[in-house]
């Protein structure tokens, strides 16, 4: 866009939904009073950014623009700014909006007008509280208060445990045992799920080594919960390689648990994923028919079972629908040599009919809660 010296870009307290990069010439920022008297407060050039604050949080115009010489402009239009605002981390959110919040009161120093005080929003609260739960998490971590507990898996053939389900607990000195509903998807969708992803999975092979000692000879298979993020991180082939040499575990003795979400990310993830079955590990398809379900993947990847969400099992002694889509995944799923795990199952009646249907595995608050491992060891 171009502007001849002397043109109004745009004026003070307009809505706006474009900012400008400044390619060539000058551009002045100033304020006007009520009065009308008018105070400069910057000469922008090359390089510099302008009308940005009404974009990242839908304010009027803080100020006027025009040009002081003959510019070029390149636009930046307002969903391209609040894409990339949006989907940054929410720390960095917080202190662009607190940033302009100062840049404001400036203006009103500078100019002398006097107006509101600036309150944080309620919008702000809630990211503080996350960002305060953030760096709790970051703290637990390096004090070492994450433990695995595990949930048996039962043979449905035998009746008897054959595995378990690692699942996270944060034991904090001052709240207790907190489950990971409370901070998991903030583990997720923080960088922090890479390094604690890790220590998982290192947990998990170690104490898979205890459960080889009380139970020589005997597979035992431990499932480990793996998201899409952590998948997705480029050195978690390589880490993964490591650690199985570190350890000198057989990794056809675990399963990675992964989403459909999985799908979601597409090429690479998918690739990683037929990297780990490569290494010996299982596959097992978590939370099966809950999200994202597209029965083309079934048969494309590496998957060795899918686990039936607890939705379905808590619905099928009441729903003959519900009954007859499970009786389908079970059917298919053998078809395409895969195997099925049951979750959730609560009660005998849930049990003994997955058992008719044909899953191959159960796991359920019918046979234990998640447990620490000793408490495991000690129902082998
Ligand atoms: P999920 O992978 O679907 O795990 C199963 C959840 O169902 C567990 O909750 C388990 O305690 C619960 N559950 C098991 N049996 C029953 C039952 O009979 N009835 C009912 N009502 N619930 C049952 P939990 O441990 O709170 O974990 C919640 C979610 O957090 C997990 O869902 C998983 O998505 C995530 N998660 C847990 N541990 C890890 C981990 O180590 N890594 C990752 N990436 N995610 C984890
Ligand atoms: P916005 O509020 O959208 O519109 C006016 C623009 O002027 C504002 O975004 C900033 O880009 C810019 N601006 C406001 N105050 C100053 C200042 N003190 N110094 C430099 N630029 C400013
Ligand atoms: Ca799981
Ligand atoms: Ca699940």
């Amino acid at each position: 866009m171009d502007f001849k010296s002397g043109e109004i870009i745009f004026k003070q307290d307009q809505q706006g939904d474009q900012a400008f990069l400044i390619e060539t010439g000058n551009v002045e920022i100033y304020y006007t009073h009520r009065g009308g008297l008018e105070t400069s407060l910057a000469i922008l050039g090359p390089g510099e950014i302008f009308g940005e604050m009404a974009l990242i949080d839908s304010s009027l115009r803080s100020a006027s623009t025009r040009a002081t010489t003959a510019c070029k402009l390149f636009v930046i239009n307002k969903e391209q700014l609040r894409d990339k605002l949006d989907s940054s981390d929410l720390t960095v959110q917080l202190v662009v909006k607190m940033l302009l919040n100062r840049l404001r009161q400036q203006i009103r120093n500078q100019t002398g007008d006097n107006l509101d005080i600036i309150n944080a929003s309620a919008h702000s609260e809630i990211v503080l509280d996350r960002i305060k739960l953030e760096s709790q998490i970051r703290d637990a971590h390096q004090n070492k208060e994450f433990v695995m507990y595990h949930q048996p898996i039962i043979d449905i053939k035998t009746s008897k445990i054959c595995g378990s389900e690692a699942l996270i607990r944060w034991n904090s000195p001052e709240k207790g045992l907190i489950s990971p509903g409370i901070f998991i998807d903030l583990l997720e969708n923080s960088a922090l799920i890479i390094p604690v992803g890790f220590w998982i999975i290192e947990e998990c092979f170690q104490q898979s080594k205890l459960v080889a000692q009380k139970n020589p000879g005997q597979k035992f298979s431990i499932s480990i919960n793996i998201s899409a993020r952590q998948l997705s991180n480029s050195g978690f082939i390589d880490t993964l390689k490591m650690l199985i040499l570190k350890h000198g575990i057989n990794p056809e003795n675990f399963k990675l648990e992964v989403t459909e979400r999985v799908f979601i990310e597409g090429g690479s993830v998918i690739d990683f994923l037929n990297k780990c079955h490569a290494l010996g590990f299982e596959i097992s398809l978590d939370d099966f028919g809950t999200g994202f379900s597209s029965l083309q993947y079934l048969s494309r990847l590496p998957i060795d079972f899918i686990k039936i969400d607890r939705s379905f099992v808590m619905n099928i002694l009441g729903d003959e629908k519900t009954k007859a889509i499970v009786s389908a995944i079970i059917y298919l799923s053998k078809k395409l040599n895969m195997q099925v795990i049951a979750e959730g199952i609560e009660t005998e009646a849930e049990f003994k009919i997955m058992k008719e249907l044909g899953a191959n595995f159960a796991q359920g608050y019918l046979f234990s809660k998640p447990v620490e491992l000793s408490r495991l060891l000690e129902m082998l």
